[in-house]
């Protein structure tokens, strides 16, 4: 049996989604990367799935890619439910779209490569009854595949070592006031994979937002005279450029990488600095809270089993230092 963990990420690719693909297939010595499933969230599915296997072709990967789900399990039905309060992007100056996720990721060619001929909840499915191992679970994108596949079938929780989410937000949110996107989108399947009864490490924005790269580090990238340098590079200025505009943080310049932080705890959880074992459930009752992660911070016994290993900080030194260390293994 190898000592390297068996990982399965779940995508919305997705500017900081592709950040964290990249971090994954260049750590081969820790993370034995199964596949990459799509889901719609930053951008339609046809849209993450192109983006995912454009990262795919860049890194001369094999890995499989599969297209999952369209929408939310529920929430589209009602339109009442669909109001993103943070703009999500802006005309610039010179009429450029300033936005954090690129419709498609264009400064990568169009990708040569196919997602799997099935679908991603058939494949998860598939893939985890069958494994002898328990894999790792890495949803980074709304919980869409991961709630379908234990709605068709609940004993794929067996075959799961952990889940490692981005999601969520205890004291800083995106979407809305209350909530953050990936769970925004689609609260009830968040619902759903909290109720599972799975490990779950759960990166919500308090520990994200200090998962960031800078204007400095883009250099360094371009410095490298890579391909994938220079996308990465790209990837750290516009997202600088949509942080200052549409989100700004609470420092200026930075570009946080959600995602990555997910792969970043696994080669190293000392990348996080503050993990709390608490009760985390999610309102989906549609109104001003919808898809708020309620963290039940109360010092009595929980009327709820805990559920989440909630991470409130991170080493942002050693984030970046591992994403600089990482990213630049990359010999083209
Ligand atoms: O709120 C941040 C999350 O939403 C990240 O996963 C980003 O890629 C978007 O999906
Ligand atoms: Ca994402």
């Amino acid at each position: 049996m190898s000592d390297k963990i068996k990982v399965i990420l779940d995508c919305d690719t997705g500017s900081d989604d592709a950040v964290a693909i990249c971090t994954a297939l260049l750590s081969p010595e820790k993370l034995d990367v199964l596949g990459i499933c799509t889901v719609n969230g930053n951008r339609p599915v046809p849209n993450t799935t192109e983006n995912t296997l454009r990262v795919k072709d860049l890194l001369g990967s094999d890995v499989p890619v599969i297209r999952g789900c369209y929408c939310p399990m529920v929430k589209s039905l009602d339109p009442r439910r669909e109001v993103l309060e943070t703009a999500h992007s802006a005309k610039g100056e010179d009429g450029k779209e300033i936005t954090y996720h690129a419709e498609y990721l264009d400064c990568l060619p169009p990708s040569h490569s196919k997602p799997l001929p099935m679908h991603a909840v058939t494949w998860l499915i598939d893939t985890l009854m069958n494994s002898e191992e328990k894999i790792t679970v890495v949803p980074v994108g709304p919980l869409t595949n991961i709630a379908m596949a234990l709605r068709l079938e609940p004993r794929i929780a067996e075959h799961i070592e952990q889940f490692v989410i981005m999601g969520g937000g205890h004291l800083e949110r995106n979407s809305t006031a209350a909530a953050e996107f990936n769970i925004w989108v689609d609260p009830e399947a968040a619902q759903i994979v909290f109720e599972s009864g799975v490990k779950i490490v759960l990166m919500p924005l308090d520990a994200t937002h200090r998962a960031y790269l800078t204007p400095e580090d883009s250099k360094y990238f371009r410095s490298l005279g890579t391909k994938l340098g220079d996308f990465i590079a790209q990837e750290i200025d516009d997202r600088v450029e949509a942080y200052n505009l549409l989100q700004p943080l609470h420092i200026p310049d930075i570009a946080p990488m959600h995602d990555a932080l997910c792969v970043a705890y696994l080669l190293d959880p000392s990348v996080i600095t503050d993990i709390r074992h608490v009760r985390v459930d999610v309102d989906f009752s549609g109104g001003l809270c919808d898809g708020e992660t309620v963290v039940d911070t109360r010092l009595i016994p929980p009327v709820k089993p805990k559920n989440c290993y909630l991470c409130m900080n991170t080493d942002s030194d050693k984030f970046a230092s591992m994403l600089r260390d990482i990213l630049s293994r990359a010999k083209n």
